[in-house]
């Protein structure tokens, strides 16, 4: 089973996969985490070229297929095995995060993203991708003080990627489920568990039968 999580950045991803995986391992779930860009020796180099103020200028195609490449070899290297050999996978981001980014807030057309998109990860797609919703501005709030590159974008950016997440999640209900990422951190834990069983079944059942 293949799980993701999404959202703008500052919605509280990492607490909220930390113990989202602690409950399922208790479950008896065989788990692989990973995240986006990054979890391969490419994937991290990748990530430190995108992520950091270097003097390199990246357009945005460019910065696209970079976040490609890394999914590329993160499917090849991690997801795919991880999922033949029966593990659940907890990923922090997916192609979703390309779709909104470079997308719906970078101005490329989605319709490229996807083409690339399936290219790069041979058509291996999540079950279930939660997506932690929070406004913006209180995004900026939780975020550090010393913003990444795709961070120092500022307001109108990431009020395009909170509008472009909740439409993709909007025209996919069955695979994306909106949480409320303003609640406090046990009842966003909390909609994250009730929203994974009622997709996917019980945590108790690390295939997701719901009979
Ligand atoms: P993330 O690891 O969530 O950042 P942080 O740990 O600082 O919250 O994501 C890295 C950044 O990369 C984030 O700003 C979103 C961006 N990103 C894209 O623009 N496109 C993509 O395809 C992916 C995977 C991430």
């Amino acid at each position: 089973m293949f799980l993701v999580f999404e959202g703008v950045d500052g919605a509280g991803k990492s607490t909220q996969i930390e113990r989202f995986c602690d409950s399922l391992a208790a479950a008896g779930h065989e788990l692989m985490r990973c995240r986006e860009p990054g979890s391969t020796a490419l994937g991290e180099r990748l990530r430190e070229l995108l992520l950091n103020h270097g003097e390199t200028p990246i357009g945005m195609r460019a910065e696209m297929l970079i976040y490609m490449a890394a999914r590329a070899q993160l499917v090849e290297e991690v997801i795919a095995p991880a999922l033949a050999a029966g593990k659940t996978v907890v990923s922090d981001r997916f192609l979703l995060s390309s779709v909104v980014y470079q997308g719906h807030a970078g101005g490329l057309p989605i319709d490229e993203i996807r083409a690339v998109g399936a290219v790069a990860t041979s058509g291996v797609r999540p079950d279930l991708t939660f997506l932690l919703d929070l406004h913006p501005d209180d995004a900026v709030r939780r975020a550090g003080d010393t913003p990444d590159r795709i961070e120092s974008r500022g307001g109108p950016f990431f009020r395009k990627v909170r509008d472009g997440f909740l439409s993709e999640a909007a025209a996919d209900p069955d695979r994306v489920a909106v949480i409320d990422a303003a609640q406090s951190v046990e009842d966003v834990q909390q909609s994250i568990m009730n929203a994974f069983q009622r997709h996917l079944g019980t945590p108790g059942h690390p295939h997701g039968s719901t009979t």
